[in-house]
């Protein structure tokens, strides 16, 4: 009988363990072969879990029991999970990861292994929880050109978005309650400051167009900063504001990632995304557009995609060629962030949007608030950098530009 092991005995790690006890039987169907858990892998003693005899605070068990094929990794980290990775990959264990992290900063160290030992580093629960995207990515849609992705792929920002927006909750309590949900992370300001997001759009950029894309090349802003007046004005304007992680690749063949707060048009689907449920919109010459959507953190539906993983593993024999990139040692193929180019929705101390045509052109959208603020949405797109100076011509005549958020056009 085929053993399998967990690494990390958190929240995913013992969703995995709980979810393959609960469905054992029909896991087993689909594997078409026998398995079971045979090692837990973590530092801290559980005495009064269930199989507490499993534990074990070493990789050495692990490594050394051929009966072991296949290792879910769900410590989450860089080390020492990168070490135990390697190491399980190269006694010829596939591995199957939720950790994004790791994906993202050594995915292409860690698929060239696998391929060299005939076996599978896969990772479908690193992106968008419980919604498969991985998978089709490389397997469903590898007939296409890719040209554009854009998702929500982190569930404790949006589900902190959405509180602000309809139970007018702050910040602080609606992001207690994503921790007490299972949701967020260990130390919460990867959510916060976007560094989550940025490592899934990382891993789906690096696979949609073949070349390791690592977070320090990624433009990353967070939510910290959203207040609750743009929020709701930019509501009352039609755009709901959304952590947007997003590639595009342009007319030169580069590529741009990003990772912002963006207002998104209300009749845009990923606008329409709410609490941690997470939406990834890909966009190929084959297809046009397809849109994945469902749970995107939290203890069973990240244990799904892990245990999926698994269970594809041990039917297989081989490495999976379709998923994989390269380390090119360059970052020439990422275009700067400056050439980044949006309409924009603009707050400012203008007493009408009289002044702001005069520098910005057409707009698409004006109204003045109850403060006699005038907030407009651009009808030009602009870089950050005609922002600046539109900002600075304001300021001449005496007007602050408040807040201004990118529109995403899908
Ligand atoms: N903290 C992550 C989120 C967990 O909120 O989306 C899933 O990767």
């Amino acid at each position: 009988m085929e053993k399998y092991a967990v690494l990390g005995c958190g929240v995913v790690g013992s969703g995995v363990v709980e979810l393959f006890e609960k469905n054992k039987e029909l896991i087993m169907k689909r594997c078409g072969k026998e398995l079971e858990m045979g090692y837990i892998l973590d530092l801290r003693d559980f005495p009064d879990r269930p199989y507490a005899d499993l534990l074990v605070k070493k990789i050495d068990p692990i490594l050394a029991d051929p009966a072991v094929t296949v290792v879910a990794e769900c410590m989450g980290g860089v080390e020492p999970a990168f070490t135990f990775v390697k190491q399980c990959l190269e006694a010829g264990k596939s591995v199957a990861t939720s950790n994004k992290e790791l994906v993202a900063a050594k995915g292409d160290i860690l698929l060239k292994t696998a391929k060299e030992h005939n076996v599978n580093f896969f990772f479908e629960a690193s992106v968008g929880g419980a919604i498969p995207i991985i998978r089709p990515l490389h397997k469903c849609l590898a007939a296409n050109d890719f040209s554009a992705i854009a998702g929500i792929l982190n569930g404790t920002t949006n589900f902190i978005l959405n509180k602000m927006i309809k139970e007018n909750m702050d910040f602080a309590t609606a992001l207690a309650l994503a921790q007490e949900k299972g949701y967020a992370e260990k130390d919460p300001t990867a959510d916060v400051e976007g560094h989550d997001a940025c490592r899934k759009i990382c891993i789906l950029s690096s696979l949609a167009f073949g070349k390791h894309v690592y977070p320090e090349s990624v433009h990353t802003k967070g939510i910290r900063e959203v207040a609750l007046e743009d929020v709701e004005l930019c509501s009352s304007l039609g755009y709901n504001i959304k952590l947007i992680a997003r590639v595009q690749r342009l007319e030169n063949g580069k590529i741009l990632p990003t990772v912002m707060p963006m207002a998104v048009e209300e009749d845009n689907l990923l606008s329409q995304v709410n609490g941690v449920y997470n939406a990834v919109m890909v966009r190929g010459d084959g297809i046009s557009k397809a849109m994945f959507y469902g749970r995107g953190a939290g203890k069973f539906p990240t244990a799904s995609a892990v245990l999926g993983d698994m269970i594809e593993e041990v039917q297989l024999d081989h490495t999976i060629p379709s998923q994989t990139w390269e380390n090119v040692n360059s970052t020439d193929f990422i275009e700067d962030f400056s050439a980044f180019k949006a309409k924009r929705y603009i707050r400012t101390t203008a007493a009408d949007a009289a002044v702001l045509r005069e520098i910005f052109g057409e707009l698409s959208a004006e109204k003045t608030t109850d403060k006699g603020e005038a907030v407009i949405v651009t009808e030009a797109d602009l870089n950050a950098a005609q922002v600046a100076r539109a900002a600075e011509a304001l300021s001449q005549k005496g007007i602050k530009l408040l807040a201004e958020y990118p529109v995403l056009v899908s």
